[in-house]
Order: structure tokens, then C-alpha cells, then sequence
């Protein structure tokens, strides 16, 4: 059988990991800033979550949510603290569109409306509620596109609240740094106001951190720095580090009812094993404080690059944005300096989306690269 040609492949194929590095089948090793998309966040197979998974699978791999699961209650646990936020419910899935999804379900089942507001250049997934929330029509089916959806400008509070005004608005779903979109992020005042009117008009705000939360931008989740309380959180990418997790983080007055969310594979025990393992090491190695210091030596560095026009981003989440388009720069990166970058829908920015436990040396094999790449 072959496979359902749906990815455009970089002919390059990466057999073992190591801390910030890749290797292909002859051994050659490629600097991963790209982090096979934001996912890997404590580095590949850092010896302790490689230990936690190893004896967790030894000990029982799988059972269904129909009996108690210790683990993804020690997950919850611990999710609270090393993020600091309080009084929210964990609800465990498998992947980020998931997340969203049962994001936007129950929210829906919540305020008992069903039209979502989402924003221009936004990316939530590819399943059929999230995609149909998503600024990309070339991945929508008309099947997708039965949904009820209201598309705005992503900084504008004006027409936020004449759509919210109808009351009819179940969500405002958002990403606080878009990913996909470019690194967009809308100022402070936009966030804060989000906030405040979907509790005016009785819509929750979910805040879709699959990309940019778990230490990504230097805080645990992006919104903190914004002093909101979204009622909804979405998480996935950097809460596995390549182990297939998800989840939302339910504010606690959103009623949990039997039956209302459910999934056979979330929350199964080698999930939690990754993902607690992630959590610990995180908190050990202080990879909060790594990410948001190595963005200033980031900039830094960037500035003395004349091709560089601006640096968007924070933390670990970043883009450099050139005065050209990058496609063949990326290429050039990867193929003749062997570091992995990534691109957005804006063609002039290169993404860096390293492990959080990257170091400044690893940033200075890669301007060196790119600036010889940009003779
Ligand atoms: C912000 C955001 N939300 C949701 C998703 C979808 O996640 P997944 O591919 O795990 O379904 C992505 C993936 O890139 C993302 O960047």
C-alpha cells in the first residue's frame, strides 16, 4: 500500500535525536530549530523522559478512561503548578485540533449558542469545527464550511463587540502569538478588552496555546503576560515533546457533566508518563528562564544582520523577517549548513522554533550559517 501523498517531503530523513540535534541514516547531524514544528520542547530523547516512558510501558501502556488513572491526576497536579494558574479542570486528548475541538463543543454546550468569532491569519487545526475557525479556505471542504463562523480583523475590539452584541456568540477563539499566521501578536489592550467583553456579552474567550504555551514564549502560557483569564485553554505540541497529547484547561465554572467530552486514547498512561516527565524537567531545568533570556541574545544577534527587518516573536517562538522571500534561504539552511528552520504564511519570514534547552552556542552555529547562506 502506498501512502495518501498529502505532505510536500525535504528529502532528508532523521533516524535519532539528541538535545537540540537530528541525525539522518548516515549520521549526518542537523541543528533543529524548528523543533518538528514547536513540539519538541525539552530536546530529543532527554535521557529522563526517555526513562519515564520506557518504565511506564513496562508497567501498563494502555487502559481506557472507563477505570481510575492515577497518572492524569498527577498530570493536572503538577500542570498547575509549573504553570501557575488556578482553579481550572484538565480534560485530556490527543492532539491540538482535538483540543480545540472539544474547546469549541463545550463552549457550546456552555452558553447553549453556537457561532464562534475567530481572527484573520488565525490557524486552529484541521478537524471539521477548528478548521472551519481557521483563515486558510484551500483546506476547508464544504463540509467544514457548514459551520457557523464570524471572521475579524485580529486587533480590532470595535467589530469584537458589535459581533458580540447579538449575544449569540458561543467563543472567541484566539491564538495570543499567531504560529502559522507569522507571529503576530495584538497589543495588550486588545487582550484585555477581548476579555472583558465576552464576559459582557456571555461568550468565552479560549485561548489556543497548542503552539505558544507550555514555556514556548518564556511564560508557561502567552496569555499571562496579557493579565487575562481566558475560559478555555488549549494545549498539545510542547506537552508531549513528540508523545501524542492534548488538552484544555476548563475554568472551574464550567460545569463537567458524564459523558458531555470523552476520547479512547486521551489521557492513557504512557501519555501522562510523557507528559509528567516534561512538566518535571521543565521545572528542573529552569526552561522558562532560558527561553525568555536566549530572545534577547536572539535580537541581539539579529541586528547585526542588515537583511533582518524585524524579529516578532517572544521567548523561543520567533521569526526573523527578511526583505525577501525565504523559501530558497530555508532550503540553503538545511540542505548546505544542515540546520531545520520553519516557514509561516507570511513568505518572508523564517520561523525558529528550537527546543526550550537550547544555548546561545547553538544560536551562534546558526547566524554563523545564515550568514554565510546570505552571501
Ligand atoms: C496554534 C495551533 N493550534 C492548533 C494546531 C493543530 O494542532 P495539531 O496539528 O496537533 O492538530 C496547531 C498546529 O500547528 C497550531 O499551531
Amino acid at each position: 500500500m502506498k501512502l495518501f501523498d498529502v505532505y510536500p517531503l525535504y528529502d532528508i530523513t532523521p533516524m535519532r535525536g539528541e538535545g537540540a540535534y537530528v541525525f539522518d541514516e548516515e549520521n549526518n547531524k542537523y541543528l533543529d530549530l524548528y523543533g518538528g514544528h514547536a513540539v519538541i520542547s525539552i530536546g530529543h530523547s532527554h535521557p529522563a523522559y526517555v526513562k519515564a516512558i520506557n518504565d511506564q510501558v513496562k508497567k501498563l501502556g494502555f487502559y481506557s478512561n472507563s477505570v481510575k488513572n492515577p497518572l492524569q491526576q498527577e498530570l493536572a497536579e503538577k500542570l498547575g503548578k509549573v504553570s501557575g494558574v488556578k482553579d481550572y479542570s484538565l480534560f485530556l486528548c490527543n492532539s491540538g485540533a482535538e483540543a480545540n475541538e472539544n474547546a469549541l463543543k463545550l463552549a457550546s454546550f456552555h452558553t447553549g449558542k453556537e457561532k464562534v468569532v475567530y481572527f484573520e491569519k488565525s490557524f486552529h487545526g484541521r478537524t471539521s469545527g477548528v478548521v472551519a475557525v481557521t483563515d486558510n479556505e484551500s483546506i476547508k471542504s464544504t463540509f467544514n464550511k457548514g459551520h457557523q463562523v464570524v471572521k475579524l480583523a485580529f486587533d480590532d475590539t470595535e467589530a469584537l463587540e458589535n459581533t458580540l452584541k447579538n449575544k449569540d456568540i458561543a467563543a472567541v477563539i484566539f491564538e495570543v502569538i499567531q504560529g502559522v499566521g507569522g507571529l503576530d501578536e495584538a497589543n495588550n489592550e486588545f487582550y484585555q478588552k477581548a476579555s472583558e467583553l465576552c464576559k459582557k456579552y456571555g461568550a468565552l474567550l479560549i485561548a489556543d496555546e497548542v503552539q505558544s504555551g507550555y514555556g514556548r514564549t518564556g511564560d508557561f502560557f502567552a496569555f499571562q503576560k496579557h493579565e487575562i483569564r481566558p475560559d478555555i485553554i488549549s494545549i498539545a505540541k510542547g506537552m508531549g515533546n513528540g508523545f501524542p497529547v492534548g488538552g484544555i484547561l476548563i475554568d472551574n465554572k464550567i460545569e463537567a457533566k458524564f459523558g458531555l467530552l470523552g476520547t479512547t486514547f486521551g489521557g492513557n498512561h504512557l501519555a501522562c508518563a510523557a507528559g509528567i516527565s516534561v512538566l518535571d524537567i521543565i521545572k528542573k531545568e529552569q526552561l522558562l528562564k532560558n527561553a525568555k533570556s536566549l530572545f534577547d541574545y536572539v535580537k541581539e544577534e539579529a541586528a547585526k544582520i542588515p537583511q533582518i527587518k524585524k524579529v516578532k516573536g517572544r521567548g523561543l517562538m520567533i521569526g526573523l523577517e527578511f526583505d525577501f522571500e525565504i523559501a530558497q534561504l530555508r532550503k540553503d539552511l538545511l540542505f548546505k549548513h544542515q540546520v531545520f528552520t520553519g516557514a509561516a504564511s507570511n513568505k518572508k519570514l523564517l520561523r525558529i522554533l528550537p527546543p526550550l534547552n537550547i544555548k546561545k552556542e547553538h544560536f551562534d552555529v546558526f547566524f554563523r550559517a545564515l550568514k554565510t547562506a546570505l552571501k
